[in-house]
């Protein structure tokens, strides 16, 4: 049934669809648009594959060469498959290098990590220095009633610093509530708490009306410390704030008291320090207040002040970092600003 112009008519059809293989295969851009111009040109369905498959309908004289034809047509498409794929894997594989190159002397991109803020590790610095003589550290809520924060120290129910106009009142005012605007409250609930001989620390956030300045916050920080002990002197509370200004400040460092008042000390005083590297050149500023425990502040607590005394100070810690670092304005510590931070060294 083979026309007589068969073996002619088979190698113009495996001429073309070479033809047509081959410029498939040469426009492929990728290996996946190569494995489709092989499906479609030399796979199942395909031209050449149709023809081969009509082979079985020649006659058996004419098969051998009509085999060798096709063959041959398969064996270039298959032979061009293969360039093309090794062009278009290496191509392939390059590009992926390049994507994913990684540059060894590339300086390291700092991850934006987060960073403690320098005064939560000042606090913790001015901690460590009572810790490492064996002091504990204590806590008080910032919310806080008026009985520990003012009544228990001593401050008269008509103080000035009862005042709306310092203290900020949380209503309802039956309860009593106000933002504690010392860390001294810490010191009665410490007394009431703790076991005998006491030597504590408690910084924590204060809150009062302060206008904010350089110098001034309204929510600021201090710490307070506390000690009740038998045969406890004004020397050890001073040889205590000395040790401390020296950490903080430099072995060059000084404090001075000042006579003042607070209700909850008897004798109390406001304590100054002077170090070499004070802004503006050495000279002394108001650090923190201090005194000896007011034996009416023991008594409320259940302590014999015939047997026991005690000294106490708070300083803000605010202060001490300004102090510290020659800092001109107190407002840069609260506004966030990474460049600040940075400054000490924070990783951010
Ligand atoms: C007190 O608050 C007393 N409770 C201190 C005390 C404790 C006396 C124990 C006796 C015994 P004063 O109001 O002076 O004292 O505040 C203490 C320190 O807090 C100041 O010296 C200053 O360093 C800091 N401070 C006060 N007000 C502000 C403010 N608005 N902003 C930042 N720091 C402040
Ligand atoms: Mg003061």
């Amino acid at each position: 049934m083979t026309p007589p112009d068969a073996s002619a008519d088979l190698g113009a059809r495996v001429d073309a669809a070479v033809t047509a293989a081959l410029a498939a295969i040469e426009t492929t851009a990728t290996t996946a648009d190569l494995q489709a111009a092989k499906a479609a040109h030399n796979g199942q369905g395909s031209e050449l594959s149709a023809l081969n498959a009509s082979l079985r309908d020649l006659a058996p004289e004419d098969r051998k060469a009509a085999g060798q034809t096709i063959g041959a047509g398969r064996a270039r498409v298959a032979e061009a498959l293969a360039e093309r794929q090794a062009q278009l894997v290496a191509v392939e594989e390059a590009a992926q290098l390049e994507a994913e190159r990684v540059d060894v002397t590339a300086l390291p991109r700092l991850r934006a990590a987060g960073g403690r803020h320098p005064l939560s590790m000042l606090v913790d610095e001015m901690s460590d220095v009572f810790v490492g003589m064996g002091w504990e550290v204590a806590e008080g809520p910032e919310l806080e009633h008026e009985w520990f924060n003012f009544d228990a120290l001593n401050v008269d129910p008509d103080h000035p610093a009862r005042g709306e106009s310092d203290t900020f009142y949380v209503a309802p005012a039956d309860r009593h509530m106000v933002l504690r605007t010392q860390t001294s409250p810490v010191q009665m609930r410490s007394m009431l708490t703790r076991d005998l001989p006491i030597y504590i620390v408690a910084p924590g956030r204060v809150y009062r009306t302060d206008d904010i300045d350089a110098t001034h916050l309204p929510v600021f920080t201090q710490i307070e410390g506390l000690a009740v002990d038998k045969g406890i002197t004004m020397a050890n509370l001073r040889g205590t704030l000395e040790h401390l200004a020296r950490i903080m400040f430099g072995d060059e460092a000084k404090i001075r008291l000042r006579p003042n008042y607070f209700p909850f000390t008897e004798p109390s005083a406001e304590m100054d320090v002077w170090h070499p590297g004070m802004r503006g050149g050495p000279r002394w500023v108001e650090w923190g207040g201090c005194g000896m425990v007011n034996p009416n502040v023991l008594r409320a607590a259940g302590i014999d002040p015939e047997v026991y005394s005690g000294f106490a100070f708070g300083m803000g810690v605010e202060r001490t970092l300004q102090f510290r670092y020659q800092l001109d304005d107190m407002r840069d510590m609260i506004e966030g600003d990474v460049r600040f931070t940075e400054q000490f060294g924070m990783v951010i």
